[in-house]
């Protein structure tokens, strides 16, 4: 397990490269990642058989590419995914698959794209082993079960439980099994993800359901994917999973399994905010500091477009200021330049905004917003008309572009007025 190292209120470089000079180099607001980060935590997870990258948490090209060159399978949740995976160098087929399909259906552009390439297809609903069979009869699926419970950070991350609409119901396999049928098809697998950052119990109470679920199967399941969800610590007081723990707790369930089918089981894992939430951090300009009634607001030029987690779940980013000294800590609020009063990241859940202790700063100076690599730039968003942000990774204390930033034209491409 790692330990948690305090994120600094004062930060002057990340990776040994000075942030006033990535700024001024690239502009921002920028993401930049750090690749020996992402390479870290992909060596934590080394003891499951197959680490499955959930890339809606950083699909990036450059990092799909950085993972797959360490071994790293991919999971896909729309055609989109899929089209990224196979242009960072993904192959459809394998075994285990390169590419899974996950999702709790199937649009028209993803099951053309599961016929063409014959891609694994991992179903979160029972009509999609019917839409599967009619296009891919005699393959080969797994099923995500929703044992009717979950856990997330927030209720908006939780993905279990009857107000959940992830997964195939715990007990309707009997109906899958006869749907599969039907299509001469097999389940060879079975995968459960009851939420996002969450903590060891609610994390470990999966294995029991998934096991009573894969008997219930049978012999023809080869795999079991214990999902994601690990969580990392954003703020003091918070925690990772004990990775071993957790490793040990379902390989005891996938022997028992294993022992039971007289077949030797793969184990998969399946993280996103794991592998690349501390890699990343948004870096934005100060660009004014004014006092409202108790409260001093520092106004940077990244918002809600660039980081939605506060906004939509009251997420707790760190941050620092990139000044040269040391300087005296104040109460601040930050926020960014959307013209809307919940455009702030010093916010709870429910909107309330909150204060944080930052060094004193001036327009111009830069302010870094860590653990942004999950779930930062793929939810961002052209509202107020800002274009997306460029992105950075740094290699070998190099920093590469692999990201521009959106231009003018970008934002308006496809765009037409009517005379
Ligand atoms: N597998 C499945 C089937 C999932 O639905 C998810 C996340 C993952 C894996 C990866 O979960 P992770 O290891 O990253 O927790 N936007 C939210 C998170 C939404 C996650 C949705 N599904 C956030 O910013 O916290």
């Amino acid at each position: 397990m790692p330990e948690y190292t305090p994120f600094p209120v004062r930060m002057t470089e990340i990776g040994g490269l000075s942030v006033a000079e990535l700024a001024r180099r690239f502009g921002t607001p920028l993401y930049v990642y750090e690749a020996s980060k992402i390479k870290e935590r992909i060596a934590d997870l080394k003891r499951f058989d197959v680490i499955r990258y959930a890339q809606k948490a950083n699909s990036n090209l450059a990092v799909l590419d950085l993972v797959r060159r360490e071994g790293v399978l991919v999971d896909a949740v729309s055609a989109g995914e899929v089209r990224r995976a196979l242009a960072a160098g993904y192959k459809p087929g394998g075994d285990p698959p390169q590419i899974v399909f996950t999702a709790d259906l199937f649009d028209q552009e993803a099951i053309d794209l599961v016929r063409e390439h014959g891609l694994h297809v991992n179903a979160g609903s029972p009509d999609m082993i019917d839409q599967l069979g009619v296009v891919a009869p005699g393959s080969n699926l797994t099923l995500r079960i929703n044992p009717g419970f979950g856990h997330g950070h927030s209720q908006k991350t939780n993905t279990g439980g009857e107000q959940s609409k992830h997964g195939i119901w715990h007990n309707q396999i009997d109906d899958c099994l006869r749907r599969a049928d039907l299509y001469g098809m097999q389940i060879t697998g079975l995968h459960m993800h009851i939420g996002s950052g969450t903590d060891f119990e609610h994390l470990s109470q999966v294995c029991g359901s998934l096991e009573q679920t894969a008997l219930a199967v049978g012999r023809t399941i080869t795999s079991i994917s214990a999902g994601g969800g690990l969580p990392i610590p954003y703020k003091e007081g918070q925690t990772y999973v004990d990775i071993d723990r957790y490793f040990d707790l379902w390989d005891a369930t996938r022997n028992r399994l294993s022992e039971a089918f007289g077949h030797r089981l793969s184990l998969e894992v399946e993280p996103g905010r794991y592998l690349v939430a501390e890699a990343g951090y948004l870096l934005a300009e100060i660009r004014a500091v004014k006092q409202m009634g108790d409260n001093t607001f520092y106004l940077v030029d990244a918002g809600f477009n660039n980081l939605a987690r506060p906004i939509l779940y009251g997420a707790y980013h760190p941050m620092a200021i990139a000044a040269a000294v040391e300087r005296s800590l104040r109460p601040v609020v930050v926020g960014g330049p959307l013209c809307e009063s919940g455009d702030i990241f010093t916010q709870e859940e429910g909107g309330f905004v909150s204060q944080r202790d930052l060094p004193a700063a001036n327009v111009g100076e830069h302010l870094v917003i860590g653990c942004a690599g999950a779930y930062g730039f793929v939810m961002s968003s052209n509202y107020n008309s800002k274009p997306m942000s460029a992105e950075v990774m740094l290699v070998d204390g190099e920093p590469h572009l692999v990201r521009a930033r959106q231009t003018f034209d970008d934002l308006i491409r496809g765009e037409q007025i009517v005379r």
